[in-house]
């Protein structure tokens, strides 16, 4: 892999993928800056990261992708590859908070989630692996949350979605290993961006009512978040450190975040609970599990 990479970043025209997009093209990497509707709710956004490309010579261009479309996914992927020629990462970046009491959440709210925070990365991910695969190289990188690894009353629907993205990307990991391609999961705890503002409550406030002081819950949880919400800088600054480490010396997961709440605990013992169970069943040479990805911080 050049040390300059081409990446393909997902929901990049507000937060953390706009701070993504900007913090790697500054750094000479050639950025696609996906995001949906462009031209229509995301002209102003699309036009600020152009004018800001323009204006400093950046290697960004914006291209339209709705992960929640398998057809706006593949065109978005094939164009990267005949403007670049190759894709050597892949951030699956977009997605949405969800906050309610789980019973409070319509099934039609919870499908709506899942198709935004997992299926879009199951789209993403088989639209590039082919080309990655063809260059026996790349990097799925997916933005996770602390909310993968711990839960929060009233989030119970978001830390599912953040869950099943965990599941999906270790198992992409021991999957690709041998074929050059690392998946790499991103863990930031709360940052400061839009989405508090982008938040979808849950629907049934009827359901809700019923829960006496539990019906507190989504609002305590949301000032608190909000409210020890850190510098998103920092989260880019850590996507930034692990594009540029050299191919097959990423770690599996990266936490990063204002508090710390002993996640990096649980990820360390994940990782010798994983190694036990890939050598029992006879996987861990064909995974490389044992082979570098040391649990630590970048
Ligand atoms: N901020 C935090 O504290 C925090 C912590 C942990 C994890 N995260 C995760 O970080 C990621 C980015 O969130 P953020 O904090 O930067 O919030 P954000 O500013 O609200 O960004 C979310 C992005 O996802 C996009 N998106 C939503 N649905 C989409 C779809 N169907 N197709 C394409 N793009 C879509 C949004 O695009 P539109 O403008 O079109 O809506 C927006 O660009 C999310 O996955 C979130 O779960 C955030």
């Amino acid at each position: 892999m050049n040390s300059k990479q081409v990446v393909l970043i997902t929901g990049s025209s507000t937060g953390f993928g706009r701070l993504f997009a900007e913090t790697l093209a500054r750094k000479g990497h050639t950025v696609f800056a996906t995001m949906r509707d462009p031209v229509g709710r995301n002209a102003k956004n699309a036009s600020e990261i152009r004018t800001l490309a323009e204006q400093e010579s950046l290697p960004i261009q914006v291209l339209e992708l709705d992960v929640t479309d398998d057809a706006s996914v593949g065109r978005a992927v094939d164009a990267a590859v005949a403007k670049a020629g190759r894709i050597d990462v892949a951030i699956n970046n977009a997605g949405y908070y969800l906050s309610g009491l789980a019973e409070a959440v319509t099934t039609e709210q919870a499908q709506r989630l899942m198709d935004t925070n997992f299926l879009g990365p199951v789209r993403v991910n088989r639209a590039v692996l082919p080309h990655m695969r063809r260059q026996r190289s790349g990097v799925l990188m997916h933005i996770s949350s602390g909310a993968g690894r711990v839960i929060l009353p009233s989030a119970g629907f978001y830390c599912a979605s953040k869950f099943a993205l965990e599941a999906l990307a270790e198992a992409y990991s021991y999957e690709l290993a041998a074929q050059g391609i690392e998946s790499v999961i991103v863990e930031p705890g709360q940052y400061e961006t839009p989405v508090f503002g982008n938040t979808v409550t849950a629907a049934d406030q009827a359901r809700t009512n019923t829960y006496g002081a539990a019906k507190e819950f989504p609002a305590k949880v949301n000032a608190a978040l909000s409210s020890t919400a850190g510098n998103a800088q920092e989260v880019a600054d850590t996507v930034l450190r692990i594009i540029e480490i050299p191919a097959g010396e990423r770690q599996l997961r990266y936490f990063v975040s204002p508090q710390k709440f002993g996640v990096d605990e649980i990820n360390a013992l994940s990782r010798r609970v994983q190694a036990n169970v890939l050598e029992a069943f006879g996987l861990a040479a064909d995974t490389k599990f044992l082979k570098g990805k040391a649990v630590g911080s970048v």
